[in-house]
């Protein structure tokens, strides 16, 4: 569905020998002068790049970008500002790389070749940072243009990005990861873009099927009468005021032998119109992105199964939609959950943990080693930690750690609050088991997972809020308007190292 993305290839050559439309070279702040290399390749051009440093305003400010044109081989060399050196690591080249990359498209650029080395202050492993460029460029340069009918053949793209290296080492591995998991990421951005008229639990399921077909995959998928069968009531209360039937989604990977899976689960509202509790305008806007955790899920599931990666995994995905109806479920009502427990309904938009709530269940009773549930839960999220990070909680100092790990690895910030007992007061109900809603305005993040930590029996388990980190306002970086495909880089690099 997305633009068709631009290939990518590794090649070990000179700079003289490179033909292209563009050639980017990093610089860093207040260390303008040119390594061997390129000076040699610099003679060969008739020093245009020294004495355009020379002669123009270039400081190696971090993301400034200046154009030379050459009209040779090499058509343009851009002079690429990284900033200050002992400041550079993978999250400033990531996002100068995608930055570019958006900028070249832009002005009408087919490909570009990026000169390795340059963008290296001697401290980063090449491997990792072919990763990284392939993927900030491929996610940077993201567009959702499905939906334009209108002059599609004059959107700009780039189609072909060569990396230029001095090293015999193959990088086959790490291009081929950083591949499959931008695709990943943008194809979890393009279903979850989706507007909902279009992306019903019906159509996400079979979207699902469709997947697990391609790769073997085997999945299941329940329908109305089947969830309400496994007396899923937390669910099948959510799902009871909408036209579109709920789906319950399972999708299984094995890997590896008789080890325990990871269980993944991801929250799968296809439209939040908050239900009786409705939200009103502007904040109905957007709520397909509700569905987002779940579309995740799915495409980290695919991923793992492009990879081969040793383990086994089994994806949990309920999807329905939170409507008003003549059905629907009410505040005041008593939800009896899949695991037995009684709930009492306080407002129906939150309605996104109580179809998890079976979910982890369901999850629960399949032993996985672990359980991990991607949700955009709350609005509360952003309080927490505005656009930049997204709040986690976890019950496992183990997973915790591999957890933290991966998100440094990963550059998706992620953030741990705690699971202080004090906080199960505030769901305390007087007719039912538990209240799915704590204190208004109170530590929403962590009141809604301490509502889903009683769903989750013993299993070592975290909880990943995205309710802000799912879509972004702003064309920067490795982000385009919209959905971000958050979760997905952040999950992969955790299940690639699982053992
Ligand atoms: N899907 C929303 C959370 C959300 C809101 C995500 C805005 C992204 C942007 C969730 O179902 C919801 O409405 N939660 C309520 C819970 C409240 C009623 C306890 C919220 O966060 O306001
Ligand atoms: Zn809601
Ligand atoms: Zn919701």
């Amino acid at each position: 569905m997305s633009d068709e993305t631009a290939s990518v290839r590794i090649l070990k050559v000179d700079l003289s020998k490179i033909r292209d439309n563009a050639l980017l070279i990093g610089f860093f702040k207040d260390k303008l002068g040119l390594s061997d290399e390129i000076r040699k390749f610099d003679n060969e051009l008739g020093n245009v790049i020294g004495s355009f440093i020379r002669n123009n305003d270039f400081k190696a400010e971090k993301g400034e970008a200046k154009n030379i044109f050459v009209n040779k081989n090499i058509k343009n060399i851009v002079l690429v500002g990284l900033g200050e050196e002992e400041k550079y690591n993978f999250d400033a080249l990531s996002t100068v790389v995608a930055d570019v990359s958006k900028k070249l498209r832009d002005n009408g650029s087919e490909s570009f070749s990026v000169f390795l080395s340059s963008f290296n202050n001697g401290k980063l492993k090449d491997e990792e940072m072919i990763e990284k460029i392939v993927l900030s460029s491929l996610i940077g340069m993201y567009r959702f243009t499905e939906y334009k009918t209108k002059d599609k053949d004059k959107i700009k793209k780039i189609k072909h990005v060569t990396i230029v290296t001095n090293s015999n080492k193959s990088y086959d591995k790490e291009l081929r990861y950083a591949v499959i998991v931008s695709d990943a990421v943008n194809k979890t951005r393009d279903l979850v873009n989706t507007p909902p008229n279009v992306a019903t639990p019906d159509y996400v399921a079979n979207y699902a099927k469709e997947v697990a077909r391609k790769l073997n995959l085997k999945c299941t998928v329940f329908d109305e009468r089947q969830i309400e069968k496994l007396k899923m009531g937390c669910f099948t209360g959510v799902a009871q005021g909408s036209a579109n039937k709920p789906r319950l989604v399972i999708m299984e990977y094995h890997g590896a032998g008789k080890q325990k899976p990871i269980a993944i689960v991801g929250k799968g509202v296809t439209f939040d119109s908050g239900g009786l509790n409705v939200k009103p305008y502007p904040f109905i806007l957007n709520m397909k992105d509700d569905k987002a955790g779940a579309v995740a899920a799915i495409h980290i599931i695919e991923a793992c199964a492009k990879l081969k990666l040793q383990l086994n995994l089994i994806v949990v995905a309920p999807f329905c939609e939170n409507m008003i109806d003549a059905a629907s479920y009410r505040p005041d009502d008593v939800l009896k959950a899949y695991n037995g427990m009684t709930v009492e309904i306080k407002n129906t938009d939150a309605e996104g943990r109580l179809i998890l709530a079976d979910a982890l269940s369901y999850a629960a009773e399949k032993k996985p080693e672990v359980i991990i549930d991607i949700a955009t839960l709350t609005g509360a999220s952003l309080i927490v930690l505005g656009y930049v990070g997204t709040p986690f909680v976890c019950t496992d100092d183990k997973l915790r750690k591999k957890l933290n790990d991966a998100s440094a690895k990963s550059l998706e910030k992620l953030w741990e609050l705690p699971l202080w007992q004090e906080y199960e007061e505030s769901l305390k109900s007087d007719v039912a088991d538990v209240k799915h809603i704590g204190d208004e305005g109170e530590a929403g993040v962590i009141t809604a997972a301490m509502f889903l930590k009683n769903f989750v029996d013993d299993v070592p388990w975290a909880h990943i809020d995205i309710g802000t980190t799912v879509w972004s306002k702003v064309d920067k970086g490795v982000l385009t308007k919209g959905a971000t495909g958050a979760t997905v880089r952040l999950m992969m690099e955790l299940l690639r190292e699982w053992r």
